[in-house]
């Protein structure tokens, strides 16, 4: 499975990289627009991450029109060949992710929050589908069962539309979207660095490391 990270903030970005476990980034119009408030402008953000990323960089449209959408998708693009261009999960949305697929721009449709519009997204081309799971459990209704009925319906199908778990808003939700087989799973930066956490780790290389230090390092070979 690739882990995404789900930031727009260059520190987080740089920090994930560097650990070697980052396969790409999410962003949306929320999360962009956090990191532009009195600090720099759209087009310098997003060279910034295309320069650290190597993998995917979804990048969203905030056109409402197919055209519109299509238009953004196309100057997106032009920033860097790992751009996604993400797309809202709308009919033209779908109309949008039809002609990007014909000129050959990958694409994440956004906002999935149903296996109908999963199959309607992955017939039109997407790349990528998004389903929202935190904002799922959000209203009680079980985020990973959508991943999981999403999966069987692609693989019944053969649907190339990769699974992008996304509105991931604790460990567990990476545990599973990984049990379910989910291609993708987009994290915060806070989620992503709790993955590596255990404390049985912790407490194990501190008596490791007490029990060196309690040795005569003169009878050491190097
Ligand atoms: C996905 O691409 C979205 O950016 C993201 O996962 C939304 O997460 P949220 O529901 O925590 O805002």
């Amino acid at each position: 499975m690739k882990f995404f990270l789900d930031t727009a903030n260059i520190k987080e970005i740089e920090e994930g990289v560097s650990w070697g476990c980052v396969d790409g980034v999410t962003t949306n119009p929320t999360l962009i627009s956090k990191e532009l408030v009195g600090k720099t402008d759209f087009k310098t953000l997003v060279k910034k991450i295309l320069t650290i990323v190597e993998g995917p960089v979804s990048l969203e449209v905030t056109s409402i029109t197919a055209d519109g959408m299509v238009e953004e998708g196309k100057k997106l693009k032009k920033l860097g060949n790992n751009v996604v261009v993400k797309i809202p999960t709308t009919i033209e949305g779908l109309k949008a992710l039809k002609v990007l697929k014909s000129l050959n721009i990958k694409t994440n449709a956004t906002l999935v929050f149903s296996v109908n519009q999963a199959l309607m997204v992955a017939k039109a081309g997407a790349t990528y589908a998004s389903p929202f799971v935190g904002r799922l459990d959000d209203i009680s209704e079980d985020g990973m069962s959508l991943i999981e009925d999403i999966r069987e319906a692609y693989d019944n199908y053969d649907f190339e539309t990769k699974i992008l778990v996304a509105s991931v808003r604790h460990p567990i939700h990476v545990k599973e979207a990984a049990l379910i087989g989910a291609d993708v799973a987009t994290m915060p930066f806070d989620v992503f660095k709790k993955l590596i956490n255990h404390p049985k780790t912790e407490e194990g290389l501190k008596r490791f490391l007490e029990d060196w230090a309690k040795i005569d390092k003169s009878k050491l070979m190097f």
